[in-house]
């Protein structure tokens, strides 16, 4: 089960300290889940969990089933909350290189740029293999997916034709507006429900996050489970609570001046989680001149590149790390009897332990260059830690935008570049 840390705080700060922000952590609490505050008409998210599986459940399952059987490649458009969640999501579980492994379709994500190269690199992928797409967009109107998606429909329609295109191209949107609606509509595609109270950067446990990751081979009854988990445990009214705890130290921190937040793992398959993470936090917090800037690393590769600055740059850091239990199957470090490399005083260590020390010693020079540091402990990575974890942040994030005194569901800034984008484009309606 996740259970949060914050003993790495006390370099810093003492337990008064957070102790004295309690009654303010209950009030945003009570905000979030009664629905009183700003934006509480986007807090679906949090009806989402179920511990029984849903019709919808079933639905996205056979999809990835049909998939899965006449797909080599399964190209996911999209972009922001309808990209990175799915993203994230496979690649923790499934690593890194799952499209290396040869069990599944081969997963690539589209829509997500607007580089030149990405899609006619894509495009060489594509070549003499079937395929599948799944365009995902809640206002069904994003230019970077719109994009991408019009060349994958005409490359499907001329591969297979237009009804076997058909049953190519899965659609996730909003239940009735939007371009994509309209275009699966006409079309006749099999779609999925974004709901209308569900933002995108708190989707990841709609279809949004599940038919890729039932396409990619994971159980998302057990996605589910560790969610509904999250939701059923993460319900005391204290600092019991391990969303309390983070939503409350992460507010400590940064009224004491430490305005950035590092999250880092060391697992490299957790980089996208970290990109999930950034968005979540970055796009529900930063506004109205406010917000912990969320940044993220990896660690221990990041460490011989960001280490420096973590230890001795401007203290305006603070670094939450996100730990998993080792697997059970360890990998042991062998004795080499001419030891050139000077490696054999690790001779019968298994790689957790080296890990484990590297964690130790890391925490221990960070607090002591005045790096608080938050730890978030799970389970070893499967599919339930993965929706455990994922409901955790986005419960702690709802606590402590209030705590902040923010919206933490709205982002009327993203809205700028896209003006000035349409403006210089000519998008009709933009021009002057
Ligand atoms: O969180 C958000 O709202 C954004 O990041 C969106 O997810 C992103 O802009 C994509 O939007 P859409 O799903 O409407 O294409």
């Amino acid at each position: 089960m996740l259970n949060v840390d914050i003993s790495n705080l006390w370099g810093e700060y003492t337990l008064n300290d957070l102790l004295a922000l309690e009654k303010e952590t209950l009030a945003a609490w009570q905000t979030l889940t009664q629905g009183k505050g700003p934006g509480s008409d986007y807090l679906g998210w949090m009806k989402l969990p179920v511990f029984e599986e849903t019709a919808e459940m079933t639905r996205i399952r056979a999809a990835a089933r049909r998939i899965r059987e006449n797909s080599d490649i399964f190209v996911v458009v999209g972009i922001g909350g309808s990209y990175l969640g799915p993203r994230a999501a496979i690649e923790l579980v499934q690593g890194q290189n799952h499209n290396l492994r040869g069990k599944d379709p081969q997963i690539f994500f589209a829509g997500n740029n607007l580089s030149t190269r990405a899609w006619q690199e894509l495009c060489a992928m594509l070549e003499g293999k079937n395929f599948s797409i799944n365009i995902i967009s809640k206002s069904g109107t994003t230019t970077e997916p719109a994009i991408a998606t019009r060349a994958l429909k005409w490359m499907l329609e001329r591969k297979y034709g237009a009804d076997e295109a058909k049953k190519r191209i899965f659609v996730t949107t909003d239940p009735e507006k939007g371009a994509l609606r309209q275009m699966a509509r006409e079309e006749g595609y099999e779609t999925f429900v974004i709901p209308p109270d569900v933002g995108g950067r708190y989707s990841v446990l709609t279809a949004v996050g599940l038919l890729p990751m039932a396409v990619a081979g994971m159980d998302i009854s057990e996605v589910m489970f560790g969610a509904a988990s999250a939701q059923r445990d993460m319900a005391a009214l204290s600092f019991e609570n391990p969303a309390w705890l983070y939503a409350a130290a992460r507010n400590l921190c940064y009224r004491r001046g430490k305005k950035i937040e590092i999250l880092t793992s060391y697992e490299p398959s957790f980089k996208l989680m970290g990109g999930w993470w950034q968005q979540l936090f970055g796009e529900s917090e930063g506004k109205d001149g406010k917000g912990v800037f969320p940044f993220s690393l990896e660690f221990t590769a990041d460490l011989h590149s960001m280490g420096q600055m973590i230890q001795q740059g401007e203290r305006s850091l603070f670094e939450t790390v996100v730990r998993f239990a080792p697997p059970r199957k360890k990998t042991m470090i062998e004795m080499d009897w001419k030891d050139l490399d000077g490696l054999n005083y690790l001779e019968g260590k298994s790689l957790d332990f080296v890990e484990e020390q590297a964690f130790l010693g890391t925490l221990a020079a960070h607090t002591d260059g005045g790096v608080p540091v938050i730890l978030i402990q799970n389970d070893e990575v499967c599919d339930r830690t993965l929706g455990e974890l994922f409901y955790f942040f986005e419960l702690s994030c709802g606590i402590s935008a209030y705590m902040l005194g923010v919206n933490p569901f709205n982002q009327p800034g993203v809205e700028f570049y896209k003006r000035n984008m349409f403006q210089l484009l000519g998008k009709p309606g933009y021009t002057n």
